[in-house]
């Protein structure tokens, strides 16, 4: 979406004009006609009420459009706000406009608030047609530009630092949504480096040779069934003080899960393509740091494997040897994911000695039971860090529910022939695979793991997403790090 700001002055000849509307404080300047017509179809300015009217204006019929903001004391006011921005784009996107011009005036909102109801807006506007070569011209975006008149002071500068969040996340939705052919682990890096080019991200990427001679059994292991080889890719951001040790977002990229030998049933295995979801978060949030130029130093990796049954895939009972020297009995094939983040996690610690780690993972059913589609499911041994990443969630919508660890879980890990077995019984699957990964974090390193199998993908539409990939993790991250590492 083109967003263009006009100056109090320009009057522009709009068809489509949208306001935002507080609760109970309908414009006063709005045609009485109008205000009537809102009131009769009982629009008062309630977070999530839209309302739509046509009136004359200068000979000509003008579209006007009202989305509510509800009371500007709200807790969820930036959610609100941010929300009515994402459903007028909802309602014109493909209207035949192509068109809107936004009239802040009289809202009453903060440079920040201005910039969140555009950030709404384009986050909605979001969609991935490449696939679609039927699409009837009815059924196509019209809508390409907004025009925003009566933005507070500094709208710009805060719609700058939007702007790099809605290309990271729009980055992290397209790779989640790409099918398993289209994104495996060497077309996942060669789409981030397309992406991030010119960006001052610096990229290292291992291959299997790599992984291989450093001794990143576990990982391979997940591996061994794939025709597609495995890789590691490692996205560097410094732009904080110079020598200080930077915060690690790791991430999943299991680009297909499909269980390995431990094969899944049929039913709704297409969903396997998003089991990168974790990793395409951490190159969405990379992206957004990037763009925004944070003043931080951080550095995120993905661990990217497809699982596959194959001839010479790993089988159940197969023991490895992790990086970190530590053996690990496979008992399922299809716990997979945290046999992929021992190893990154490992290295991660050995190259960089990071200050903070985060892992984000599409790695257990389980949180989906416990926690449906509306929190994920957060583990950490350490209470500052989780305090700080539920703020940051809280703070963006990207919500996180912090669940207990402890050695009583550790113990269902204990295997007969090894270190540690890979699964843990059939209760506390998340716990028990959070208990694993904990294993692999060295000298009590502040880490957190994010469970995030129910927030990646959505089955119906939410407040600025349609339904398919929500881009989860990345309003996270990028919080996170403005809020703990920049302030
Ligand atoms: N990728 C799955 C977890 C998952 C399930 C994500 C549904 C999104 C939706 C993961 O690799 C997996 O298969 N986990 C197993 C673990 C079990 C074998 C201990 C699971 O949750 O069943
Ligand atoms: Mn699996
Ligand atoms: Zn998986």
């Amino acid at each position: 979406m083109q967003i263009q700001f006009l100056d109090a002055s320009a009057s522009p000849a709009a068809r489509l004009v949208a306001r935002l509307v507080n609760q109970d404080a309908v414009p006063a300047d709005l045609e009485p006609m109008l205000a009537e017509a809102a009131k009769i179809a009982r629009f008062s300015g309630k977070s999530g009420q839209t309302f739509e009217g046509f009136v004359e204006r200068n000979g000509k019929v003008v579209r006007v459009a009202l989305a509510g903001i509800g009371a500007s004391d709200a807790q969820d006011r930036m959610a609100a706000i941010e929300k009515a921005g994402a459903a007028l784009v909802a309602k014109y996107l493909t209207s035949g406009e192509t068109t809107l011009t936004f009239d802040l005036t009289g809202a009453g909102l903060s440079a920040e608030e201005a910039a969140g109801a555009l950030l709404g807006a384009e986050l909605r506007s979001w969609r991935h047609d490449a696939y679609r070569t039927k699409l009837t011209d009815d059924k196509k975006p019209s809508l390409r530009e907004i025009f925003v008149m009566g933005a507070p002071e500094g709208t710009t500068k805060q719609w700058g630092s939007a702007q790099a969040v809605a290309a990271g996340v729009a980055l992290t939705r397209e790779l989640v949504t790409e099918p398993a052919n289209a994104i495996y682990p060497e077309t996942f890096v060669a789409r981030c480096r397309e992406r991030m080019e010119g960006t001052g991200l610096n990229i290292r990427v291992l291959d299997e040779t790599e992984m291989a001679a450093l001794g990143m059994g576990s990982l391979l292991g997940v591996a061994r069934g794939s025709a597609r080889p495995p890789r590691l890719l490692v996205l560097e951001w410094n732009g904080g003080a110079k020598g200080t040790k930077p915060v690690a977002f790791v991430g999943k990229g299991v680009t297909f899960d499909t269980g390995g030998i431990s094969l899944k049933p049929p039913a709704g295995m297409e969903d396997m393509k998003w089991d990168m979801g974790g990793a395409g978060a951490v190159a969405g949030a990379m992206l957004t740091l990037a763009l925004r130029k944070a003043k931080a130093n951080v550095v995120g990796l993905c661990g990217l494997v497809e699982n596959m049954p194959d001839g010479d895939a790993q089988r159940p009972g197969d023991v490895v040897t992790s990086l970190s020297g530590q053996t690990i009995e496979v008992i399922n094939t299809d716990a997979e994911g945290r046999l992929v983040l021992c190893d990154v996690l490992t290295w991660v610690q050995r190259e960089y000695a990071p200050v903070k780690i985060v892992d984000l993972a599409t790695l257990t059913g389980a949180i989906i039971a416990s926690l449906a589609h509306e929190y994920a499911g957060m583990f950490s041994n350490n209470d500052d860090l989780a305090a700080s990443l539920a703020a940051a969630g809280e703070a963006t919508g990207d919500r996180l529910w912090r669940f207990p660890m402890g050695p009583v879980y550790d113990k269902q890990l204990e295997s007969a022939i090894a270190d540690m077995k890979n699964v843990g019984s059939r209760f506390g699957g998340s716990i028990t695979a959070a208990q694993f990964l904990k294993r692999f974090i060295e000298n009590d390193t502040p880490w957190a793991h994010l469970d995030i199998a129910g927030t990646v993908w959505a089955d119906k539409p939410g407040a600025t997403w349609d339904k398919g990939a929500t881009g989860f993790g990345v309003r996270l991250l990028d919080r996170f790090v403005r809020d703990t590492l920049e302030s």
